[in-house]
């Protein structure tokens, strides 16, 4: 998750946003369009804890432990526009990018993530513009997580307007094996990589059993029987 704070960021995110904004484009534009995709996170993580609460209270348990959001940061959309050849003016940025806005929920066990995404995408202001179920279907890498894109209307002074987010359901487990083979991704000039993709993928198996059997221990103290 990118974090923009401190004055030397902001000024280098400025003449980031500046290098892309051509012809009608101002920065006061980009600026109003990346506080839309605030406010539409805000609405999605708003539904995600009211749904949080009311399950807690049903179940006597909270049904994901985190949720995490973030903005993408003018470095990254720069970034990601460029590799993906879209042309750099705002109206492409809306029109091709889903993750500007992206919340990402860490729950305890594998069907807490289906009974969330389906109470969110109940709701009749939610539509699902794209679903991944890298949990039913891992990654080739042994990648889980749910991955969904959904636009949800902000209500502005003078508009309402569908807005997407980017919402990625995973287990604790899921999340613990992702933020490492993220890391560790990232770190150049490895040999045997071959090896380390086995052993990276071998663990996801391994974290997948341990998701199955935790959540099989939940079900039966639930039942009040160890049978
Ligand atoms: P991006 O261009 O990265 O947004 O990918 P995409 O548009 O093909 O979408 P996808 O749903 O496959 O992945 C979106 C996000 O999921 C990524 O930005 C990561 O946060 C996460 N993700 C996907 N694949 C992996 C993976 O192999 N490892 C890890 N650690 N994270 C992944
Ligand atoms: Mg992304």
């Amino acid at each position: 998750m990118e974090k923009n704070s401190g004055t030397v960021q902001e000024l280098k995110n400025r003449e980031q946003i500046e290098m892309f904004l051509s012809g009608k484009d101002s920065i006061e534009k980009f600026m109003r369009m990346m506080m839309q995709y605030e406010c539409a996170m805000l609405e999605i993580k708003t539904k995600l804890d009211v749904l949080n609460k009311e399950l807690s209270l049903q179940k006597s348990r909270n049904p994901f432990e985190t949720i995490k959001c973030r903005i993408k940061s003018p470095e990254s959309i720069l970034g990601k526009m460029k590799k993906n050849n879209i042309p750099l003016t705002i109206a492409d940025m809306e029109k091709n990018l889903n993750d500007i806005a992206g919340i990402r929920v860490i729950c305890s066990f594998p069907d807490d993530i289906y009974m969330l995404a389906d109470c969110l995408l109940a709701q009749d202001d939610i539509t699902l513009v794209a679903k991944k179920d890298y949990i039913r279907k891992p990654k080739p890498n042994g990648y889980r997580s749910l991955h969904l894109i959904v636009e949800v209307p902000i209500f502005l002074t003078d508009e309402k307007k569908p807005m997407r987010v980017e919402v990625q359901f995973r287990t604790i487990a899921m999340d613990f094996w992702a933020s490492l083979e993220h890391k560790m991704k990232y770190k150049k000039h490895i040999e045997k990589a071959e090896s380390i993709s086995n052993e990276l993928f071998y663990c996801a198996e391994l974290i997948a059993q341990l998701d199955g059997r935790m959540q099989q221990i939940r079900e039966k103290i639930e039942k009040g029987s160890g049978a």
